[in-house]
């Protein structure tokens, strides 16, 4: 049900809370970016860590990338509450480093809990770093655009909307990728 789904991730995110995940991280944050969206989503988006807005404001895709994602979601006929969005980091590094590979590993347990909470039908990876600990040892510029199923669960590597943004060619190809999500949800 919805409502045991929302209150399983708030306890989730409790816990996240409460387990002193990458406490330096965390002392320069605002605060923990959870995420956002339905529970029970088919879709699940996943990125690579909150930036300046998000981390304001405590919500995922905020920012200048979060309004190209909406735009593109726009194009395919959903709007954020349909899915689900989130991070594999959830705290801002610092001037927007990138996630260390031991950030990542130490918030990939969660994302998984997440992950199976939501169960949903498809989850996109937004960017090598949410890629990279979720479908180990594959290039982007290789397998961006092409649903990939992995433990059972199909899963579809897009580039990061930040890396697009304003680089025409990569915008384009991830526009013609994104456009290609309801006939994989169909197939599923
Ligand atoms: N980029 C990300 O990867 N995640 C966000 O939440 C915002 C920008």
């Amino acid at each position: 049900m919805a409502s045991d789904k929302q209150t399983n991730l708030e306890e989730l995110h409790q816990k996240i809370l409460q387990s002193n995940i990458c406490p330096e991280l965390a002392a320069t944050a605002t605060q923990l970016v959870f995420g956002e969206g339905n529970p029970n989503a088919d879709i699940v988006f996943i990125g690579e860590a909150p930036g300046k807005q998000e981390d304001l404001q405590g919500k995922p895709f905020v920012g200048a990338s979060g309004k190209f994602l909406n735009e593109m979601l726009e194009m395919i006929g959903l709007q954020r509450q349909d899915i689900y969005i989130t991070n594999i980091v959830k705290y801002r590094p610092p001037n927007n480093r990138d996630p260390l590979p031991e950030e990542k590993r130490a918030f990939l347990p969660f994302l998984q809990e997440q992950l199976n909470i939501i169960k949903p039908k498809l989850i996109v990876t937004l960017g090598r770093h949410s890629m990279d600990v979720l479908l180990p040892g594959l290039k982007i510029s290789q397998v961006h655009g092409q649903a990939k199923r992995y433990h059972d669960q199909v899963f579809l590597p897009l580039f990061h909307p930040a890396a697009a943004l304003y680089n025409g060619g990569l915008r384009q190809t991830l526009i013609d990728d994104f456009a290609s999500i309801p006939a994989i949800l169909k197939k599923i």
